[in-house]
């Protein structure tokens, strides 16, 4: 099978598009031709070995994809071939043609979803459903401001904010980001390129502040929100695109009496796998009402992967890149 394929951690230019042995399901495992992966923020990072996890190499990057079960392991009985799938993978091995899945990691996509949606709605969007259902505790009524927001998990923030019925400030640094927060829902928009943020956020909440955060940016955006905060706020530590880990003076959190949270949809969905199928479950039914619909940015051929990668980590993405072998 092909496969795009990391020899040595270094630059995603260095990436190769080859042939590797075709993977075997073992008990419990299924095989699966894949349709559609989901390009993430971090399959960069963890191509030139910045990212937390360091595979062996050689590898083949990307953590998400959908796609059609072609073969069963020893004592499956949960699937069937034919079946339509999306999976997050258990140790990366997205980018190719075929990829085996232990199958508590999978589940049988609505029929009305297409493949393309299918890879796009795993990690950005779980990442935004568990980061403000568990994790925020968002309810309707409340505000949230989404950093971001046009990026692949800032705009499922967006959608989910507004399925929840929360009033939604997304945050871009270009207009054109804005104009796309604001037709998935958002009721408000800052350019924070353009605009001193600290006061948008004054002038928008009443000088309240917020009561959600969804920060997937880090860096200086992060800094001005801990000081933005509203009473019984809570702030979710999602990512750091922006490069800056920020440190916080937490005396922030006393004075203004908000929390920090920590957002880490990986392990949740190995550490509460119960929550992990009724977030699905949820986010399922929230796509068969068209309240949460992931955004499919642009696709590319996995020959031209490096293209895709670098699409997403080059700040262009409005919502999700796909790849399809
Ligand atoms: N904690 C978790 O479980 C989890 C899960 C998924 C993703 N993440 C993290 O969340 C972050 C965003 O992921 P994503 O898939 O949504 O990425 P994405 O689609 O590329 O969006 C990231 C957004 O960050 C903003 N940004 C600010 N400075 C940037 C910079 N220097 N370079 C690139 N983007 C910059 C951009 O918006 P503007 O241009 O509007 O500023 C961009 O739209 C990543 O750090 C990722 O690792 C965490």
């Amino acid at each position: 099978m092909k496969a795009l394929v990391c020899e040595a951690y270094g630059s995603v230019d260095d990436l190769v598009y080859r042939d590797m042995p075709g993977p075997v399901p073992g008990p419990g495992e299924v095989l699966v031709a894949v349709k559609a992966i989901g390009v993430n923020f971090p399959d960069g990072l963890l191509v030139e070995g910045k990212y937390q996890a360091r595979p062996e190499c050689p590898f083949a990057p990307g953590s998400e994809i959908s796609g059609e079960v072609i073969a069963l392991g020893q004592g499956v009985d949960q699937f069937g071939i034919g079946d339509r799938v999306l999976s997050l993978t258990t140790s990366f091995g997205a980018y190719a043609e075929k990829i085996v899945l232990p199958v508590k990691v999978i589940h049988k996509i609505p029929a009305s979803m297409s493949y393309e949606t299918g890879a796009a709605l795993l990690a950005a969007t779980g990442t935004a459903h568990h980061g403000l259902r568990q994790r925020g505790q968002l309810k309707a009524g409340e505000t949230l401001l989404v950093l971001g927001a046009a990026g692949g998990t800032g705009i499922a923030a967006v959608q989910i904010g507004k399925a929840i019925g929360a009033r939604v400030i997304a945050a871009c640094s270009t207009e054109e980001k804005l104009a796309f927060a604001k037709s998935q829902g958002a009721d408000e928009g800052i350019n924070y390129k353009t605009q001193d943020l600290k006061q948008a956020i004054k002038d928008l909440t009443n000088g309240q502040g917020v009561d959600v955060v969804y920060d997937p940016v880090g860096g200086d955006a992060f800094d001005v929100c801990s000081r933005s905060m509203a009473w019984n706020g809570r702030l979710l530590v999602v990512g750091f695109a922006s490069g800056r880990i920020p440190e916080l003076p937490v005396n922030l959190t006393l004075v203004k009496g908000y929390s920090v949270l920590g957002v880490f949809w990986g392990s949740f969905t190995i550490k509460q796998p119960e929550d992990h199928a009724a977030n699905m479950r949820e986010l399922f039914q929230w796509f068969e009402e068209g309240k949460v619909v992931p955004v499919v940015d642009k696709t590319y051929q996995l020959s031209d992967g490096i293209e895709a990668i670098k699409y997403v980590t080059g700040r262009n993405v409005m919502g999700k890149v796909i790849i399809k072998p």
